[in-house]
């Protein structure tokens, strides 16, 4: 994009991303999310490849330096201590990697948006997508080692599905007892209203989950037995099977050593099927200690297209979503009975979400994508550039001038 051809909000979007880059990542806003986050990383990577392609690749490779010895990436990396944030790198408590961080990972959409940013210009993407790849590949690895139940991929932190507080893991919390967690202080309620927030009950089971993980050394195997809080989720399961899908073709079209990425998809696709809920008639979370369902439909259960997974059962409950909301998808039912419009993965719509949801459409040649696609454009275009919507009347809520919305504007929804 040249400058003659930007409009007044891809400048806007631009000076967002400029303000919250710190030189080699960049931080989602400042005050709230002082550090760098996983999952917004990879789209940064997507709304730099728009303006600067060597920044996109700095931006993932800087992701990359965090990884653990046993392939995980955490999903913070604490390059510069910032005592505005709460839980910091002294409460983690994390010793597996070369960057203080966080002990648990996110979503992997960051071999999906390297594969995007790449497909910008392949000669110049060549060779930092191979020094990439194969660290994205020991990644897939660590889930596909420590995360499945029967094929699906299961988180062992709320933060870590990073829909925090979402009806998803109700069941699971409520069966954590957090007593003995001690005083915190929380640092999000001073740069945002308590009700966009989780509740202290939330937080409780947050704190007392990072703790458990710290005795345990933040070892895999003893986190597996031991960690009360597990549950397969459908952000993890469709964004594994969305990367290995494309860190496949991207070795195919490289001529590098791919492992087991075929039979994995095959695993994964085996596995989403475990997430179908037909009481619920979509896909759901199943609590893999209790063995329930959470019973709820969430902005995750949509991502299923991003996966490859054109299921048509899915028409009917995206078709209603789509209707009871003039806004895009909402994180969860507008007419469900936890739903709350202001706090945060309990109903508010994410303008991420509803790209990853509609490039997947778009990709299974659905027209919802570009309908999607539109209403997300729209909604940046009337309310700007914040964390999360009110998906009943736009109201912008969370933290501003945000970097996740302004690089999905930039690589999709300002492109309608
Ligand atoms: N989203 C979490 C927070 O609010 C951490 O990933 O701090």
């Amino acid at each position: 994009m040249n400058d003659m051809t930007q409009s007044p909000l891809d400048r806007d979007a631009r000076a967002i991303m400029q303000a919250n880059d710190r030189g080699r990542y960049s931080i989602p806003t400042s005050g709230l999310y002082p550090y760098q986050w996983n999952w917004d990383s990879a789209v940064a990577a997507a709304g730099y490849a728009e303006f600067d392609l060597d920044r996109a690749w700095l931006e993932l490779e800087t992701l990359f330096s965090g990884q653990w010895a046993n392939g995980m990436v955490p999903h913070i990396l604490f390059h510069k201590v910032d005592p505005g944030y709460f839980p910091g790198p002294d409460v983690w408590g994390c010793e597996g990697g070369p960057i203080a961080s966080s002990g648990i990972s996110q979503p992997p959409i960051a071999p999906t948006f390297a594969r995007m940013v790449w497909e910008k210009d392949r000669a110049a993407g060549d060779a930092p997508m191979r020094r990439l790849f194969p660290k994205m590949l020991a990644w897939h690895q660590w889930f596909m080692d420590w995360r499945l139940d029967r094929g699906a991929v299961c988180v062992t932190h709320p933060w870590e599905a990073g829909r925090d507080n979402a009806p998803d893991w109700d069941g699971a919390m409520a069966a954590i007892d957090p007593t003995g967690v001690g005083d915190y202080q929380r640092r999000d309620t001073s740069h945002v209203d308590s009700d966009a927030r989780p509740t202290k009950y939330d937080y409780d089971r947050y704190i007392w989950l990072v703790q458990l993980g710290r005795r345990l050394k933040w070892d895999e195997a003893a986190l597996l037995k031991e960690n009360p809080f597990r549950v397969a989720d459908p952000t993890m399961t469709f964004a594994l099977l969305r990367s290995a899908r494309d860190l496949l073709a991207i070795g195919q079209a490289l001529d590098l050593d791919t492992g087991a990425l075929q039979d994995d998809i095959k695993t994964l696709e085996a596995g989403a099927d475990t997430l179908w809920n037909p009481e619920l008639e979509a896909y759901d979370a199943r609590d893999v200690r209790s063995g329930l369902w959470a019973g709820s439909l969430s902005n995750a259960s949509f991502m299923c297209w991003y996966a490859g997974i054109d299921n048509p059962a899915m028409q009917a409950p995206l078709e209603k979503m789509m209707r009871d909301s003039a806004y895009p998808v909402p994180s969860y039912p507008v007419d469900g009975e936890k739903f709350d419009s202001k706090r945060y993965w309990r109903g508010p719509s994410w303008a991420v979400m509803n790209m990853l949801i509609g490039v997947g459409l778009e990709d299974c040649g659905k027209p919802e994508g570009t309908l999607l696609r539109q209403k997300t454009g729209d909604l940046i275009r009337n309310f700007g550039f914040a964390e999360y919507y009110n998906p009943l009347d736009g109201t912008p809520a969370g933290g501003e001038s945000f970097t996740w919305p302004a690089a999905v504007w930039l690589s999709w929804a300002g492109r309608a």
